[in-house]
């Protein structure tokens, strides 16, 4: 396991599509080195998320929620720490399903590739997202609110999207310490 250096806005290979995990890869000694060094480097710097793109591997794999309370987000809702690979995710109406209106929420987000920076974001608010652990176990969950933000923020990751690129109101971008001065 190492903390590997995180790559920042700006790096070319934050914005491109990642490569899926195909089989075979599952549970392969790559790819569970690659899980270690996300999950390290992300507790390193109190990270909600990382995906594989930001230490520079050109892989469909996250890993988010560290099951407590992290600094950087002390108010957010714990989520279970999970390693999604190939995700896919559906975002939700209001009654669960995908004909009618999504409901989005606008908060506050930030990024270790785009260090000392907040954004208000809007995402859907409900979303059903599916992939696989490090193992190739299918992962299928619903779920709402800040899980659903965090699971959108670092897919997006895979995708070649940075979180400055959805914010609509580029007025409420900032500096982590002129914003929150009490989280500095
Ligand atoms: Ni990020």
């Amino acid at each position: 396991m190492t903390i590997q250096t995180l790559l920042k806005m700006g790096d070319p290979r934050l914005l491109q599509m990642a490569q899926p995990v195909t089989e075979g890869q599952w549970g392969s000694p790559q790819l569970m080195a690659l899980v270690a060094d996300l999950w390290e480097t992300m507790d390193a710097s109190n990270g909600a998320g990382l995906a594989a793109p930001q230490i520079g591997v050109d892989w469909q794999v996250v890993v988010f929620g560290t099951g407590k309370v992290n600094p950087r987000y002390p108010d957010a809702p714990l989520v279970d720490p999970t390693v999604l690979c190939n995700p896919v995710i559906i975002p939700l109406d209001s009654q669960g399903g995908t004909q009618g209106p999504i409901p989005e929420e606008v908060a506050w987000e930030g990024c270790l590739s785009v260090p000392g920076m907040r954004g208000q974001v809007p995402r859907a608010s409900h979303i059903r997202y599916t992939g696989f652990d490090a193992m190739g176990r299918a992962i299928d969950r619903v779920v709402s609110g800040f899980h659903a933000r965090v699971v959108q923020h670092e897919c997006d990751h895979l995708w070649g999207t940075l979180y400055p690129m959805r914010i609509r109101d580029m007025r409420q971008f900032g500096f982590n310490e002129v914003l929150f001065p009490q989280l500095t």
